[in-house]
């Protein structure tokens, strides 16, 4: 498929469509792309590579793109070894070429490859500038956009912006063309960055007076105006504010019982006029999906059984990403459901107590295997409190 940037901007990034799961953590059922770019100019300048198992296919692009051509600079914007299987072919390519990266990009490098002394290195800081002749890219620190040497680069010629993994996506660009960007965008954001909220403000807050034109992250498409759809988008995100409003219920249940309990907490609200109210089983879901979901919208309730003494292990599992991912602003409720000595409201709690600014709304709903009766008015209580 052809990809247009600009006139000089080339885009040579590979599909992965065979990869089991990104980062060994995360289903990728439309596979994953991984961007690479050339910038013709009297310099020419790579940015980024991809990973190793795509090697064969990223080099016959760019040999394509250079037409016999050298590269005079390899921007290493992110270490992460889905960007970086190409460096040292690209050395053996080229042997001139200079590697372009902050103090971090070469410790971190040194760890990967053994570095020779021959390789050329040019050693950048925030705002410094590189001159390839028509084109003067701009380096802007990212630090924590997701590792500590993360680094993006700003064309002002184009006003194109290489965002590395910022404003990425998962999904192949062959499979996903004409797919909405936000709901693989939203998923990829929170489990990869989700923890990071305030390096991305402090990003944002570097590429907001850019009046970019394109934006060129490290996975998933390239981005044209408008662009403030996108932008906004991470700025709601990266605050940790709701993008909508709506109830996530969340359960787990070894039989059945507990989520009759969601079901009947769901219908419950959808009578009271909740507009949006999602149910999930969290066995049967994509965890990162449910994730996503928990930053989506502005309310939360967990209906859990016990289980040794503690909780049902996927909710207990979920509660941790959520604390590792900044889960915070939220109103939450609880629905624990044990046969002799109910024990799930007592965990949760306490991981919930352990995140930032939440509001554990009351009561907590305790049920003794199956709904009762006399469970209705504490769950009527707690859905006009979750209202
Ligand atoms: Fe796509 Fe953090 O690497």
């Amino acid at each position: 498929m052809d990809i247009k940037i600009t006139d000089d901007i080339k885009y040579i990034g590979v599909d992965d469509t065979t990869l089991d799961l990104f980062e060994s953590q995360y289903v990728i059922p439309d596979g994953v792309s991984y961007n690479s770019y050339v910038i013709l100019d009297e310099k020419i300048a790579v940015v980024d590579t991809v990973d190793e198992y795509k090697l064969k296919e990223w080099e016959e692009k760019l040999i394509h793109v250079l037409k016999g051509r050298n590269v005079d600079y390899l921007i290493i914007q992110h270490l992460e070894p889905d960007h970086t299987g190409g460096i040292v072919r690209m050395l053996e390519l080229f042997p001139e070429v200079t590697l372009v990266g902050n103090k971090k990009t070469f410790l971190f490098l040194a760890q990967y490859v053994d570095m020779k002394e021959e390789w050329n290195t040019l050693l950048v800081s925030d705002r410094d500038m590189l001159d390839l002749g028509a084109h003067n890219l701009t380096f802007l620190m990212a630090t924590m956009v997701h590792w500590p040497e993360v680094m993006v680069t700003f064309d002002a010629t184009d006003k194109v912006l290489f965002s590395a993994d910022a404003f990425g996506k998962f999904g192949a660009l062959s499979l996903t063309e004409d797919e909405d960007w936000a709901g693989e965008a939203r998923r990829y954001y929170f489990n990869i960055c989700g923890k990071y909220g305030i390096p991305v403000q402090a990003l944002l807050g570097k590429v907001k007076p850019l009046h970019l034109k394109k934006i060129c992250p490290a996975h998933g498409p390239i981005l044209s105006e408008p662009l403030e759809q996108y932008i906004n988008l991470y700025d709601t995100w990266s605050k940790y504010e709701a993008e909508s409003k709506g109830v996530l219920i969340v359960y787990g249940s070894f039989h059945g019982n507990t989520a009759k309990v969601a079901e009947q907490f769901a219908d419950m609200l959808r009578e009271m006029g909740e507009e949006k109210v999602v149910v999930v089983d969290l066995v049967r879901s994509d965890m990162a999906e449910v994730i996503e979901d928990a930053f989506r919208y502005d309310r939360m309730v967990i209906a859990a059984a016990s289980y040794d003494a503690g909780v049902f292990p996927e909710i207990n599992d979920f509660l941790y990403r959520l604390q590792m991912k900044n889960y915070q602003k939220r109103k939450v409720g609880i629905i624990e459901n044990g046969t002799w000595s109910p024990s799930a409201g007592r965990v949760i709690k306490q991981l919930l107590e352990e995140m930032k600014e939440l509001e554990i709304i009351e009561p907590m709903i305790t049920v003794y295997s199956t709904l009762k009766e006399e469970n209705m008015e504490g769950m009527r209580v707690l859905a006009i409190e979750m209202m």
